[in-house]
């Protein structure tokens, strides 16, 4: 889709369908909604005094111009309450007007700038905000389809009568498309089959795009993973016919690749559970299990894309986990990359072992900060609820107020869960360093637990349960049902604010 600044009225802007907002219970409508309302003959106050909109967010209305405006049809979108606004809010807003405008096969659509006037956003965030929901609400999964394309608009136009403006509209709308195109690559690699999206593939991606954006990307075979002492992705990756991948990319601005911020996504392409064999349900969606390595990949490309002065490393540990003759055994004690031995209670708990090997290697780089990104419980699904947001693990304090930030800005929602001893206890084995697993009870907890005994010591290090949040059961707003992306915009986001 193509995204342009229009200075002007919206009133006299040529497109399909111009979208104007209205926030909840305003009968009076202001700014550019007023203007065209004038336009109309008073049509939109007519629909408002009637009592047909209520300007409750995501609420559209589509209105017929008859000629009075250049374009045929506007599309009134509810904002939600004033006092309750927030730039998620527009994203929403943005979504809905832009799904509606797609069902009416329009081509090209103009938008006022959502929140910039009465919302007290500024430009840049309101237009930022509005092309994300436009572009992020109108993503459909078309890997796989034989009409690929469909009938999204072609053309986005942002309106805005105020030419002063136009500079920060336009800084806000490229970087929503920045963000907007490795979010929607995310969510392809997510709802890509787990036949299709192997290690290897996944790599091979990854790699392609690394060289568009000046990111050094390095990828090492089984062999190559082995001789490092990477004892637990081996062990993990051994029932499967496909190889396993360990997946480095390095983003250095300038050249520099001091003190990065180094982010470390599990990679499970496939979870069947192993030996300790997943039930039907619980293998259905098991192809997003590499949701955490999509996340970390997806924002160092966006944050190169980008140009953020901040040099980040992803470190992504991909494997299948298959039973076979091959399979890793209950019982089995394997050995990590930074020596600690590991007790397998359960093949099913996977992806702590593969992040063991991945945080154990980040020591090398460093690093200013650790952020590893996993679907690594179902018990964060039974704690936060499906779709609702993702637990977050932190044993520092500003690391953890500045993620709940980012996690605020982007409406990606995290929960802080607490890292209490108690949990340790719980993984202590008889026969190794620690097991993996201390059962169901508390195995949110046990679980951030087993990866902090392999984050760098002395390093800030946060850990990022998304399993509620990698996959969506159903579509709302701009998130669509399956692959979310989520992630992507909090990292990103994360390290813009972090600049050193
Ligand atoms: N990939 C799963 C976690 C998961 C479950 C993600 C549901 C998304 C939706 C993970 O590898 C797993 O199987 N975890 C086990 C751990 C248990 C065996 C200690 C779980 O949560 O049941
Ligand atoms: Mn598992
Ligand atoms: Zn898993």
């Amino acid at each position: 889709m193509r995204v342009e600044v229009r200075i002007g009225a919206a009133q006299e802007v040529e497109a399909d369908a111009v979208v104007v907002n209205l926030f909840e219970g305003v009968t009076a409508p202001g700014g550019a909604t007023a203007a065209v309302d004038r336009a109309l003959e008073g049509r939109i106050s007519r629909v408002l005094a009637a009592g047909d909109f209520r300007g409750r967010l995501r609420e559209t209305l589509v209105l017929y111009t008859d000629g009075r405006i250049p374009a045929p049809r506007v599309i009134l979108v509810g904002l939600g309450p004033e006092a309750s606004f927030h730039a998620e809010k527009v994203r929403h807003a943005a979504a809905a007007a832009a799904q509606r405008a797609r069902d009416l096969r329009a081509r090209t659509l103009a938008t006022v700038v959502h929140g910039a006037g009465r919302g007290g956003l500024s430009p840049e965030e309101a237009a930022q905000a509005t092309v994300e929901g436009v572009l992020l609400g109108l993503y459909t999964y078309q890997r796989k389809k034989e009409n690929a394309g469909g009938s999204a608009p072609e053309t986005l136009l942002l309106v805005e009568f105020d030419a002063a403006k136009e500079a920060a509209i336009a800084a806000g709308a490229r970087r929503a498309e920045t963000l907007a195109r490795y979010v929607n690559r995310v969510r392809d690699w997510v709802n890509e089959p787990g036949s299709d999206m192997t290690p290897r593939r996944l790599a091979e991606e990854v790699s392609g795009l690394a060289a568009e954006v000046g990111v050094r990307a390095q990828v090492l075979d089984e062999r190559q993973i082995a001789a490092l002492g990477m004892g637990a992705l081996t062990a993990v990756a051994r029932g499967s016919e496909e190889p396993p991948r360990f997946i480095l990319l390095e983003y250095a601005p300038e050249g520099r690749l001091e003190r990065p911020v180094v982010l470390v996504g599990k990679g499970v392409t496939f979870d069947s559970g192993g030996l300790n064999l997943k039930s039907e349900e619980g293998m259905l969606t098991m192809k997003g299990d590499m949701a955490g390595a999509a996340a970390v990949l997806g924002a160092t490309l966006a944050a190169a894309a980008l140009r953020l002065p901040v040099p980040v490393v992803a470190l992504a540990p991909a494997c299948e986990n298959m039973p076979s003759g091959k399979s890793y055994k209950p019982g089995d004690i394997l050995r990590a990359l930074n020596g600690k031995t590991i007790e397998i209670v359960n093949t099913d708990a996977e992806g702590r072992l593969i992040l063991a090997d991945a945080l154990s290697y980040a020591v090398r780089y460093g690093p200013r900060a650790v952020i590893d990104v996993a679907t690594l419980t179902g018990a964060a699904i039974i704690a936060l609820g499906q779709d609702v947001a993702a637990a977050l693990f932190s044993d520092h304090e500003e690391l953890a107020a500045a993620l709940l930030r980012a996690a605020d800005a982007t409406g990606e929602r995290l929960w802080r869960m607490p890292l209490w001893e108690d949990y340790l206890e719980r993984i202590q084995s008889d026969v190794a360093d620690v097991k993996n697993s201390a059962g169901r009870y508390g195995g949110l907890g046990t679980s951030a637990m087993f990866l902090k005994q392999f984050a760098p010591e002395g390093v800030p290090w946060a850990h990022l349960d998304i399993s509620p949040m990698d996959m969506a059961e159903k579509a709302r707003g701009y998130v669509p049902k399956g692959g979310t992306g989520f992630g992507v915009r909090l990292l990103v986001r994360y390290l813009e604010d972090s600049r050193p």
